[in-house]
């Protein structure tokens, strides 16, 4: 289908619209032109970006949900400042699936009870193989999208859409996905999702010591410190909402932590995530926790 036109039958009855296709499909261009729409005609409409490598609202490794009360929300300055957060904590779904599929559930239900008929929902672009379909079949099921819309390439979706269209009431559409030569290189990627994270913590950050109690999952006995240094974590208010993110700091001489970010309020806790940073939004790589711990 044309995408205007399928853009179209959507706004005629607004719901839940799930975008599904592998990376450079074409997914956020499609969600943001049918958030605008929605909100040129009036109809309450949300973003929520769970790609959580290829970020639009929020910073990488976290689903973002964005409010569009009007169209100066979806430039593309304000359209990265998320209205609600869930953290992640990773740039990808492997080992992550839980924080994934409930934050996007979360933030969808969040959009539905703030009054958003047009809740648009972005997806990472793994859509293959038996972690992309148990992915994507989780996301579905915790969110019961009323539309999804399958951006096809080539025959990859065709496992993932068999399941939509047997496990889920959803309306499957297809459109054709974005020419390849549109695609983006894996440096472009890289340096766009260091970009992203750079520009959140430009905003006037702020370091202060965190105690070593308050992290999810609890730090074991006698636990190193310094193995925490420049990892992402996710600020907590302690009633479910993640607040922002912040990156871990290690003081050798006095042998405490401090955390670095641009919030600084309302903070009752911090999950730890799997990706060290450093302010430039550069990776220092991945980790996992069970490693980490050394423990199962
Ligand atoms: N309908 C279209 N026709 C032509 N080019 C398009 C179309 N939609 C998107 N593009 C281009 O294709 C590229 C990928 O688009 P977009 O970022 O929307 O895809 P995506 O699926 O969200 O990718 P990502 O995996 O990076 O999240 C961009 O360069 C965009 O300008
Ligand atoms: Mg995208």
């Amino acid at each position: 289908m044309d995408r205007n036109e399928l853009h179209e039958r959507l706004l005629g009855a607004p719901g839940t619209v799930m975008l599904l296709g592998s990376i450079d499909a074409g997914k956020t261009t499609f969600a943001v032109d049918l958030a605008r729409k929605a909100t040129e005609r009036g109809i309450p409409a949300a973003l929520v970006d769970a790609d959580i490598g290829q970020s639009t609202v929020g910073p990488p490794g976290t689903v973002g949900l964005k409010f569009c009360s009007g169209m100066e929300d979806l430039g593309p300055e304000t359209l990265s400042e998320a209205d609600a957060l869930g953290f992640v904590g990773a740039l990808s779904p492997k080992g992550h699936v839980t924080a994934l599929v409930n934050a996007t559930a979360k933030l969808i239900a969040r959009a539905r009870e703030a009054g958003c008929r047009l809740v648009v929902v972005d997806t990472t672009g793994l859509v293959t193989g038996t972690l992309g379909q148990l992915l994507k079949f989780y996301k579905i099921e915790a969110s019961a999208p009323d539309a999804i819309v399958a951006f096809k390439r080539g025959g990859e979706l065709e496992p993932v859409l068999g399941i939509a269209q047997r496990f889920s009431p959803a309306e499957v559409y297809e459109v054709t996905a974005a020419p390849e030569e549109d695609a983006l290189s894996p440096v472009e990627r890289v340096g766009n999702r260091e970009g992203r994270f750079a520009a959140y913590f430009s905003h006037g950050t702020s370091r202060w010591r965190v105690k070593p109690t308050v992290f999810m999952p609890t730090l074991p006995p006698d636990f190193e410190l310094g193995r925490l240094e420049g990892l992402v974590v996710g600020m907590e208010d302690g009633k479910g909402n993640c607040v922002g993110i912040g990156i871990l700091e290690h003081d050798e001489g006095e042998d405490i932590l401090r955390m670095i970010s641009p919030v600084s309020e309302g903070v009752r806790g911090l999950r730890l995530g799997s990706v060290r940073i450093d302010l430039e939004g550069r990776s220092k790589g991945q980790i996992t926790l069970r490693d980490l711990f050394q423990s199962e």
